[in-house]
């Protein structure tokens, strides 16, 4: 169900769990009934070190000005560049800089035990790594996604508060059976977010960051829309899977989406539902969008 273009992007999978033909990958009968496991660091080839190595160092290298300066930052904190990095080794860091911690996973978890996770300020980072083969492409999320695309944010205070508060509103959500809408604020913001900053757009979302062709297109590239963060608007677009995303949806700052998601959803799910969808790539009338630098 994807292309090779979007690759690492199945962030939002553990909404999607469940409903593919085919049982996800992953060792599930080693994971405790909250799904993490550990990270059996060992069975790690050296070839999948090497190739854990080739896919940061591509990755890194496409950074300056475009990713966002948080992001490039805190790439470094992971650790060992040149190996699939201990997660214990990363919570070294990761705990005392923000609370957070990242547990390993088999693989998609469903979205309660994803959304309970976070709500503990617990990351999933899936323990498998893609297989060479799949070097730009991999359907599901590996641990070069997991850890690479989604850990360095979490060394932001502010972002950090939001991804809490977001694996709590899922728990609400799905007691509103509103995971649907939920899901696309995760995708438009943990996954494929923009930021703008004094220096131009930047990304932040993981699903580009740990993309090797969508990093330049979302920040540089005419063909997709880029419009100003808006909850309601945000969550009536539907999104791609398949493809490089044709909308994007830009924030100032790490405050606004804080900010913006801290009021009830309850009635705000009610609007978005009575409102119609607005569909990937569409700009609406009067709808200002952002130029690219
Ligand atoms: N404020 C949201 C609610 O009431 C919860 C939420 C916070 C959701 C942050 C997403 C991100 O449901
Ligand atoms: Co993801």
């Amino acid at each position: 169900m994807n292309a090779p273009a979007k690759a690492l992007n199945q962030g939002v999978a553990p909404v999607t769990y469940g409903v593919g033909d085919r049982p996800p990958r992953g060792d599930y009968a080693s994971a405790a009934s909250d799904y993490t496991c550990a990270q059996r660091w060992a069975q790690y080839t050296p070839e999948q070190h090497a190739l854990y190595a080739r896919l940061h160092q591509r990755q890194t290298a496409q950074l300056p000005g475009l990713a966002c300066e948080e992001f490039i930052q805190a790439v470094q904190q992971l650790g060992s560049a040149d190996q699939v990095p201990r997660f214990d080794d990363v919570n070294e860091r990761l705990y005392p800089a923000t609370r957070w911690q990242i547990v390993a996973v088999p693989g998609l978890i469903p979205e309660e035990a994803f959304f309970a996770l976070l709500a503990k300020r617990k990351f999933p980072v899936t323990e498998w790594l893609r297989k060479p083969e799949e070097f730009d492409y991999v359907v599901e999320p590996d641990v070069f996604h997991d850890l690479y695309g989604h850990v360095p944010l979490l060394f932001n205070p502010v972002f950090a508060d939001y991804m809490q508060a977001y694996g709590e509103g899922g728990l609400k959500a799905s007691r509103l059976d509103a995971c649907e809408l939920l899901a696309r604020l995760y995708w438009y913001t943990v996954e494929f977010g923009l930021i703008v900053t004094p220096r131009g757009l930047r990304a932040y979302g993981a699903g580009i960051l740990s993309s090797a062709g969508e990093l330049r297109h979302s920040v540089r590239s005419a063909e997709p829309r880029r419009v100003a963060f808006d909850l309601k608007r945000l969550m009536r677009t539907r999104y791609k899977i398949d493809s490089f995303q044709s909308t994007y949806f830009v924030i100032d700052a790490f405050e606004q989406l804080f900010d913006a998601t801290a009021p009830d959803f309850t009635p705000i799910y009610a609007e978005v539902r009575a409102e119609a969808e607005i569909g990937a790539g569409t700009v609406l009338p009067g709808e200002l969008e952002f130029a690219v630098g």
